[in-house]
């Protein structure tokens, strides 16, 4: 029992630590001593529930410029070859795409785009179709600033224990959703909790053409373990190619995302869309397309 207790003294102590640590060096630090599961497939099987705005929470101020994302015209039109599934690609330079999910969300997503947009980041939303037929004009935002919109399906449940036309109905309607929002129709399936049979992912790849698209990089955000938390554990575990999962439905996330961005950018990653990193598999040209991108 005393062992327990001082066990969990010291985990407080070292989390009291991490954010003086992270006050200090005016960005969130890193996180060494957790080590996180590395794709496990999702978080259960509850769903993410709305959160409400933490108020008290204030970005840290920037000192000096904003760094941006560099100008970059890659291609997204990749090709479907014999995998389907991804939660990283590898490639040639320290390209990575962080996608948001749950969205769009009148309270988080748009701050969101502010950020994204400062930075000129392209990211990925994998929406849920519902909350686009809720806010289909914040979608219609997310498309006309440059970022890539995927399925998450229309109401969220996990697809897995769905039969065939179940899953054809929540996908069909998500596309709908976003077709009638946008314009234009998803290319990629997140599929909720990450949970989709092997069976499953390949009719729906055969089918949607989507890739099942997972994550290298879970902060494990929609626990809301805090921003400096969300921000530490991303930054302590992207590396070139991952595909980083975050939530625009809870506002701790977005809180996160100043100290993180800012941070990726820092260690020199560029973020590329979840197609555009597709595009880059087997391609051994992005570092020579990279070296000619002028530094921001
Ligand atoms: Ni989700």
């Amino acid at each position: 029992m005393r062992t327990a207790i001082n066990r969990q003294m010291k985990r407080y102590a070292s989390a009291l630590g991490l954010v003086l640590l992270s006050a200090t060096l005016g960005s969130c630090g890193s996180e060494k001593s957790r080590s996180l599961p590395p794709t496990a497939a999702g978080y259960g099987t509850s769903a993410p529930v709305k959160t409400t705005n933490n108020a008290s929470y204030r970005t840290p101020a920037l000192s000096g410029p904003m760094r941006r994302n560099p100008d970059m015209t890659l291609r997204s039109d990749f090709t479907n070859g014999p995998a389907i599934s991804f939660s990283r690609v590898p490639v040639a330079d320290k390209y990575i795409a962080i996608t948001f999910d749950d969205g769009p969300n009148p309270n988080n997503t748009p701050r969101l785009l502010d950020m994204l947009r400062a930075r000129n980041i392209k990211a990925t939303f994998y929406v849920v179709g519902s909350n686009v037929d809720l806010y289909p004009q914040i979608v219609r935002r997310t498309v006309a600033e440059g970022h890539e919109i995927g399925s998450h399906s229309y109401t969220h449940r996990l697809l897995s224990k769905m039969s065939d036309p179940e899953i054809r109905n929540e996908l069909n309607r998500c596309r709908d959703a976003i077709g009638r929002a946008t314009g234009i129709q998803p290319r990629t399936l997140r599929p909720p909790y990450g949970g989709l049979l092997q069976r499953q992912r390949e009719w729906v790849n055969a089918e949607y053409g989507y890739p099942i698209i997972l994550w290298a990089v879970d902060p494990l955000d929609w626990k809301r373990p805090g921003p400096s938390v969300v921000c530490s554990r991303i930054l302590s575990h992207t590396t070139a190619g991952s595909i980083i999962l975050a939530h625009d439905l809870h506002s701790q996330t977005v809180d996160a995302m100043p100290a993180t961005l800012d941070g990726l950018l820092q260690r020199g990653f560029k973020f590329v869309t979840v197609s555009q990193l597709l595009a880059m598999k087997g391609d051994t040209s992005t570092a020579q397309a990279t070296a000619a991108t002028p530094a921001p």
